[in-house]
């Protein structure tokens, strides 16, 4: 057990897949993995475990934002000895060619500041993906024929943001699309030698404002976890 999450040791896999939303992590796991049982429900951060295609993965829920994703990565990493974590998450679209429903691979996460701040300070460090994964992703998804993007993201650190120039230089430098985890859960995967990548899908475009339908979310967040767990295991 960590401050944050209630599992013993042996029940976190080395593989950790983290939603955002905890009932996303509950979804994910009966939907996609065999025999899965609950492993943490502290916070109401519901976190799971079982197999897919007899390899054990754990699904957590990371919380909305770097602070709180970093909690979960940091005990995952340091107590429970995971090893692949892949964020699986939506995004809000920032180019014209980039649609909703598109996934989005980010190889690069551009930020105004992470929960790492506090070590790099002047430094700009630059997160990446895993190139493993990352590539192992783009042959799942195009195999899939889901259209998919890789490039840089912008991980924010709001939702409702009252600075709309910066959004305009990200759009401007080619960012494909704005989230809020994915540069600190590379920052650590950085720190500690362990494999990350973010996972996305356009759920809403900043230009457009259109935004995925209600009932068009599940299967665009399916097509995401199959990705991410196909990735895992190429
Ligand atoms: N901004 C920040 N995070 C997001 C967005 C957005 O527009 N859409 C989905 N996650």
């Amino acid at each position: 057990m960590t401050i944050h999450i209630g599992a013993e040791k042996g029940d976190i896999a080395e593989t950790v897949l983290l939603p955002g939303d905890p009932y996303r992590a509950k979804w994910a796991a009966e939907t996609f993995l065999d025999n899965p049982r609950m492993v943490n429900e502290v916070r109401g951060m519901l976190g799971f475990t079982g197999t897919w295609n007899g390899h054990p993965v754990t699904i957590q829920g990371s919380g909305m934002g770097m602070p709180s994703l970093s909690i979960y990565a940091n005990e995952l990493i340091r107590d429970y000895n995971a090893k692949t974590l892949i964020r699986i998450g939506s995004c809000g679209g920032m180019q014209p060619h980039v649609g909703i429903r598109d996934v989005i691979l980010a190889m690069t996460a551009s930020t105004l500041s992470t929960p790492s701040r506090g070590i790099f300070k002047e430094l700009n460090f630059a997160p990446c993906a895993d190139w493993g994964l990352l590539h192992a992703a783009f042959i799942a998804a195009e195999g899939k024929g889901t259209k998919t993007h890789v490039g840089g993201i912008y991980s924010s650190d709001v939702f409702y943001d009252e600075r709309p120039d910066l959004n305009e230089q990200m759009t401007r430098h080619g960012i494909l699309g704005v989230e809020m985890e994915a540069a600190e859960l590379y920052n650590l995967a950085a720190r500690h030698s362990v494999r990350a990548l973010a996972v996305l899908t356009v759920s809403d475009h900043l230009q457009t404002g259109e935004a995925l339908p209600a009932k068009d979310r599940e299967r665009s967040f399916g097509d995401m976890v199959d990705i991410a767990l196909t990735a895992a295991f190429s």
